[in-house]
């Protein structure tokens, strides 16, 4: 029997896997968009751990395992015995025996670590303090539906070294191209909390216009994710230049893409001009959680097709 194969951070999957997802994707997008059947998780149950709010991860799992043939159940802390202290490690060995695959989005990487350590089924990364990896793959999809390969680009993130900056950086190191990041004083790139084995993928650049220049997509986020709202007064105060707006998308130059993994905040990390404006695709990468997901769970549930 084949080990499980779990998708917990982006590094997970190899350049090789993520080359077939995406042409699977591609295959299943365009099934979708026929309105042609295609079941083959038919039976299969995904169950969904959410710790956090959520609408385009639930939704796009949840859509995603139905048109696969297969159910998916939702399942939050307030409700379950999971917000009442039973131990990750029990809740792990009992799922996994009921369902087929579990996604989870939780607060610390370690809780779903440990889960993943006790799962006899795989488990997929719905978000985490330190990694959102499938966002990322709906990102690199919605590139190479635009431009091709992202191979030797560059990426410019700025704003918060947070889920999405780390597995930005993890992707560069993957698929091999570069990330310019730029973040305010204090908030600075943590290589080990990245995950990072390999920093030669990235640099760091004081001033966003600068990591901005010439970039092939800019890309940012919320300036507090999930799990922060104490140090939320204090971030507004901290990352007020850089809100990505006309000024650093022309210095990316024409052919740039914005994107943003929503949901956003225009007047803050995004002005409404730019997320709104001719170089976003943002309504694409959200679309495309769906797509790229979907080849996911089939590759983990039932391997590469002949
Ligand atoms: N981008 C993203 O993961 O959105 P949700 O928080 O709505 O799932
Ligand atoms: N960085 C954000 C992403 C939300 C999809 C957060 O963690 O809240």
């Amino acid at each position: 029997m084949n080990p499980i194969r779990h998708f917990l951070q982006f590094k997970d999957l190899t350049a090789e896997e993520f080359a077939y997802l995406f042409e699977r994707t591609k295959q299943i997008k365009s099934y979708f968009k026929s309105y042609q059947l295609y079941h083959p998780l038919v039976d299969r149950t995904l169950a969904m751990i959410f710790e956090k709010q959520s609408t385009r991860t639930r939704l796009s799992f949840e859509a995603g395992m139905h048109q696969l043939g297969g159910s998916a159940i939702y399942l939050n802390t307030r409700d379950t015995q999971l917000g009442r202290g039973e131990p990750v490690e029990d809740a792990a060995k009992v799922i996994s025996r009921m369902v087929d695959m579990v996604m989870i989005r939780t607060y610390e990487q370690e809780i779903i670590e440990r889960f993943a350590a006790h799962s006899r089924v795989p488990v997929i990364n719905g978000l985490t303090n330190e990694y959102h990896p499938c966002q990322i793959m709906a990102d690199i999809f919605t590139y190479i539906e635009r431009h091709g390969s992202i191979r030797g680009k560059t990426v410019a993130w700025v704003g918060d070294s947070n889920n999405m900056c780390n597995t930005w950086l993890q992707a560069a190191v993957v698929l091999d191209f570069n990330v310019h990041v730029s973040t305010p004083p204090g908030y600075e790139v943590e290589p080990e909390r990245a995950g990072l084995y390999d920093t030669t993928h990235y640099e760091q650049f004081d001033d966003p216009m600068d990591a901005c220049f010439g970039a092939d997509l800019v890309t940012t986020d919320v300036w507090t994710s999930m799990g922060f709202e104490a140090e939320n007064d204090e971030r507004l105060r901290d990352f007020q230049d850089w809100q990505v707006d006309a000024e650093m998308m022309a210095h990316a130059g024409d052919q740039a893409l914005f994107m943003h993994c929503l949901p956003a905040h225009r007047g803050e990390e995004v002005t409404a001009g730019v997320i709104d404006g001719p170089h976003s695709v943002v309504w694409d990468e959200a679309e495309n959680r769906l797509h790229t997901q979907k080849a996911l769970m089939e590759y983990l549930l039932i391997g590469k097709l002949a």
